[in-house]
């Protein structure tokens, strides 16, 4: 998709189609009262004969009216003008885009009113829309073997108006907006894969592939043996009941000064979760598929930063492994030793992900690194405190915590700092090891960080709980390619310094 910017007159644009926003109560956005003008009147005709009403989600396309330099016209409901913000924005950049691809059009002038918002600036919300028209042209990478729709002819866009002073950091949102909406598919392809075909391995040779593809990206991935002697004991006992291999990943991208202290992103790779010997019930157990999307958020990083050529250095650690229940696998109560040398009961083989991920964490360690941020599927919990909505973040250090907060925020892809306090890690108190892997309902999601938390004292570490965003469950199952966006932002303005 080749997104462009313009200033000036919105019906001077040429393409195959303009759309143009209507809010509720027909009343006409800004954009859409010129096109009245050059059409005569036909626009607020057809409100009154009540053809269009407005509402979020609507469309309509109406072909050679009068006055216009365009042959079609899109219309696209905005809802009421006072309950538009940037919700209905991008909804309605969503819906347009959805009703353009139906049809033979390829290139459109984007004319939709923008939200007035002091704290979005044109970079900010040229990103935003080249992301979510790029999102809403994402077809799942399904195994059907009927005839395929033909895919979206919708090849071209141009946003505006934008002032002329703005023309240059709107041009590099659209430029950002896409490259974060290329990589996004990225991370979807990859998340949607059933577990049969996304195996650790799998993960490995995408890493692998990431490295082949930009010279500033290395991958490595260590095999089981490797990782024995890495003495990742906690990894090690998650993968023990799978007839798959695992894999530890470490992928780096050189793009800021020799020696400048990397970020660390740190991604749960387990390829299925079935709980193990503490089994998952059947209900929608099929989605434990998807608890790979940490995994694939890191790898889906680093190729946003290498295609937009992030001056800064990064470190990808990717634990991956299956966790299945069978005659080799642990059992609740078994204790192993993790990488740092602390002793964890394990008492619930479902809790797998903060065992797979405090091994990992204590390797960031060896790079000295700015921050450490991980991102997991990894508590129910957390999707009861949050639902779908909020990524839940944690951590040791709030200035990271709220620095990624305001990322979600600008970004789209919102997310909600949870109160990480000492008390959360006295529940994990055993009689049996230094540390227990579950403590009980109450505060899932915090105590799970809290045992994240034994493993990263002394460096600046955030955790990002993405168990309720990174898919759409039941029946539009899909990977959502969240937090790309909010990582995106992040890394975009570290980057920038
Ligand atoms: N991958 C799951 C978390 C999850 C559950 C994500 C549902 C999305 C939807 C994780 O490994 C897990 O099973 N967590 C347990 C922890 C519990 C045993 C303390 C959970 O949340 O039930
Ligand atoms: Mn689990
Ligand atoms: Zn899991």
């Amino acid at each position: 998709m080749q997104c462009t910017a313009y200033s000036g007159k919105t019906i001077a644009q040429a393409a195959d189609c303009l759309v143009v926003g209507v809010f509720e109560a027909r009343v006409l956005g800004t954009e859409a009262r010129a096109v009245d003008r050059a059409a005569r009147g036909r626009l607020k005709g057809l409100l009154q004969r009540g053809d269009f009403s407005g509402r979020a989600g609507e469309s309509l396309l109406l072909s050679d009216l009068p006055g216009l330099r365009t042959s079609r016209l899109l219309l696209v409901g905005l809802g009421t003008t006072q309950g538009y913000h940037r919700r209905n924005w991008r909804k309605a950049l969503g819906t347009a885009v959805a009703a353009l691809a139906r049809t033979r059009i390829t290139s459109a002038v984007m004319a939709i009113e923008r939200p007035s918002d002091k704290d979005l600036d044109a970079y900010v919300l040229a990103r935003s829309a080249a992301e979510a028209c790029g999102s809403a042209l994402y077809r799942i990478n399904d195994l059907k073997t009927g005839k395929r729709p033909p895919a979206p002819r919708l090849a071209r866009i141009k946003f505006g108006p934008f002032e002329t002073g703005a023309l240059a950091d709107a041009r590099r949102g659209l430029g950002d907006g896409i490259a974060i909406s290329d990589s996004a598919t990225l991370l979807r392809n990859v998340a949607n894969l059933p577990g049969n075909i996304c195996t650790p391995r799998y993960l490995a040779a995408q890493a692998a592939q990431l490295a082949r593809s930009y010279r500033a990206v290395r991958s490595r991935a260590l095999n089981e043996a490797q990782i024995r002697r890495l003495k990742m004991g906690c990894l090690l006992a998650v993968t023990r009941g799978s007839a798959e291999p695992p894999r530890f990943i470490i992928l780096e991208y050189r793009g800021g000064r020799r020696g400048a202290a990397p970020l660390v992103l740190v991604g749960k790779g387990v390829t299925f979760d079935s709980g193990g010997i503490s089994i998952k019930d059947a209900n929608a157990m099929d989605e434990m598929k998807f608890d790979m999307c940490g995994a694939a958020t890191v790898l889906a990083a680093f190729d946003l930063a290498a295609r937009l050529k992030l001056r800064l250095n990064l470190v990808g650690l990717i634990p991956t492994c299956e966790n299945m229940p069978g005659g080799r696998a642990i059992k609740p109560g078994d204790i192993v030793t993790s990488a740092d040398g602390q002793t964890v009961e394990i008492l619930n083989t479902d809790a797998e992900g903060r065992l797979i991920l405090c091994d990992a964490l204590h390797y960031a360690r060896r790079y000295k690194p700015a921050a450490v941020i991980d991102m997991a599927t990894l508590t129910g919990a957390c999707v009861v405190a949050l639902g779908a909505h909020h990524t839940g973040v944690m951590g040791n250090d709030d200035a990271l915590a709220q620095e990624l907060v305001a990322c979600g925020r600008r970004a789209d892809d919102r997310a909600w700092q949870l109160p990480l306090t000492e008390e959360y890690g006295e529940q994990l108190r055993t009689n049996f090891a230094d540390v227990a892997n579950v403590a009980g309902r109450d505060g899932g999601a915090i105590t799970a960080a809290a045992f994240l938390g034994r493993f990263t004292k002394g460096m600046a570490w955030a955790h990002l709980d993405i168990a309720g965003t990174a898919w759409y469950s039941g029946n539009n199952k899909s990977a959502t390619g969240r937090p790309l966006a909010l990582l995106g932002d992040f890394l975009i303005r570290r980057a920038r310094g």
